[in-house]
C-alpha cells in the first residue's frame, strides 16, 4: 500500500507519523505518479502545527504540495500537462500544487505535472515550484522592471534565492539580506549581500541604491521597518510572510489560495521548469531525508536556517 506523511494531531514534529492510504485507481483527468522526491516547505509545519486551522475532523492531515516521479498510470488516453505536452507512462515530471504530495505514491490532475528536465534532478525538481511560483507572483505584484532596483529580505532562505535570480533575469539590481555565511554565494549570484540585524537600514543605504520596491521572505519587524524607511511607494512591498506593518502601510501580501494569484503561479510553472533544467534558476537542495524519517526532516527545516530545500525521498 502507499504511504503518507499526516500530522495525526496538530503539533510539532513529534505528532507526525507516516501511514499506509489506500491506493486508488486514476480519474479520467488525472495520473498516478510513482514519487521520487517530495520537498518540505514551512507551510507544512504551519499547517501540521495548526497555525492554519486545528479541525479535529481534518485529522490526520495529509502534508505536503510538491512533488517529483515518474508516471505508473494514466486515467484516460490524450491527457496533457500543464506545459501542453502529452504525458505517457514512463514520464519523469515534476508535480505542483498537489495536496499530500509527501507520499510514495500520489494521484495528480493532469494539469498539474509537468515534464521533468533530464539535467534537474528528482529532488532540484520536488523543491523548485513552491517557492519559484511564489517568487515570480512576488515580482509580479511589485511589478519589478529592468533597470530598477529590489531589496529581498531573506534573500538565502528557498524563496529569496529564488526571487533574487528571477530579479536578476528582469535586468534588475538585487540587495539581499542574509547571514554572512550565504555573503559569498549570494554575489556569485550577482546580488550585493547586507547582512541582517542591528544597522540594517544603514547597511543598505551605505550601497547608494534608490530602492524602487521590496520583497519581504521573513516578516521581521525589521524588514518591515527598513522597507517602509527605504521604499517610496508602499505598494512596491510585497511580504509573503504576513508582516502586518507593510499590509497596514499599504504595501501587498500575497499567499496561495487566492484565485487571481493562483493563475499567476500556474502560468509561471512551464517558463520556471524550463529556466531550471537549463541552469538557469537554481533551488538548492540541502538535505534529504527517507520518508520514514519526515519528523527529522520537519525538526530541520523548523531551525529555520536551511538555506535551500529539504527534501523525503520515498
Ligand atoms: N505567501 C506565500 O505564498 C508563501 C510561499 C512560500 C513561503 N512563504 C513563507 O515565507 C517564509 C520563507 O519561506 P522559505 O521557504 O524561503 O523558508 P526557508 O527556506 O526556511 O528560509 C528561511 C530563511 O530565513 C532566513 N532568516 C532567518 N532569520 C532571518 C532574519 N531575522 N532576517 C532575514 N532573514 C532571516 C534564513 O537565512 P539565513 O540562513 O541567512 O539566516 C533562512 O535561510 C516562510 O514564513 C514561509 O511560510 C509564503
Amino acid at each position: 500500500m502507499p504511504r503518507a506523511v499526516v500530522a495525526a494531531r496538530y503539533g510539532g514534529p513529534e505528532a507526525l507519523e507516516v501511514v499506509e492510504i489506500p491506493a486508488r485507481e486514476p480519474a479520467p483527468d488525472e495520473v498516478v505518479i510513482d514519487v521520487r522526491a517530495a520537498a518540505l516547505n514551512p507551510i507544512d509545519a504551519k499547517r501540521a502545527s495548526g497555525a492554519r486551522g486545528a479541525d479535529p475532523s481534518k485529522l490526520p492531515l495529509r502534508l505536503g504540495f510538491e512533488a517529483s516521479g515518474v508516471v505508473i498510470a494514466i486515467g484516460a488516453p490524450g491527457l496533457s500537462g500543464a506545459d501542453g505536452q502529452p504525458i505517457s507512462e514512463g514520464d519523469e515530471v515534476v508535480a505542483f500544487r498537489v495536496p499530500g504530495a509527501q507520499a510514495d505514491e500520489l494521484n495528480v490532475p493532469a494539469k498539474d505535472i509537468l515534464r521533468k528536465p533530464p539535467s534537474l534532478s528528482f529532488e532540484a525538481a520536488a523543491g523548485l515550484l513552491l517557492v519559484s511560483t511564489t517568487a515570480e507572483h512576488a515580482l509580479h505584484v511589485i511589478d519589478l522592471k529592468a533597470g530598477e532596483t529590489v531589496l529581498v529580505h531573506s534573500a538565502a532562505g528557498s524563496v529569496g534565492r529564488a526571487t533574487v535570480q528571477l530579479a536578476k533575469h528582469r535586468g534588475a539590481r538585487v540587495i539581499g539580506t542574509a547571514a554572512t555565511r550565504h555573503h559569498d554565494e549570494l554575489r556569485a549570484m550577482g546580488v550585493e549581500p547586507v547582512a541582517y540585524g542591528d544597522g540594517l537600514l544603514e547597511r543598505v543605504r551605505a550601497l547608494g541604491a534608490r530602492i524602487d520596491a521590496a520583497v519581504d521572505a521573513v516578516g521581521t519587524d525589521e524588514a518591515v521597518e527598513v522597507s517602509l524607511a527605504l521604499v517610496p511607494d508602499p505598494r512596491r512591498i510585497v511580504t509573503i510572510a504576513h508582516a502586518r506593518g507593510i499590509i497596514d502601510a499599504g504595501g501587498i501580501e500575497i499567499g496561495s489560495g487566492d484565485p487571481e494569484g493562483d493563475e499567476i503561479r500556474d502560468a509561471a510553472r512551464p517558463e520556471l521548469v524550463r529556466l531550471a533544467g537549463a541552469g538557469e534558476l537554481i533551488v538548492p537542495v540541502v538535505a534529504t531525508y527517507p520518508l520514514e524519517q519526515a519528523r527529522a526532516a520537519y525538526e530541520f527545516l523548523a531551525e529555520g536556517h536551511a538555506g535551500g530545500k529539504v527534501v523525503l525521498v520515498p
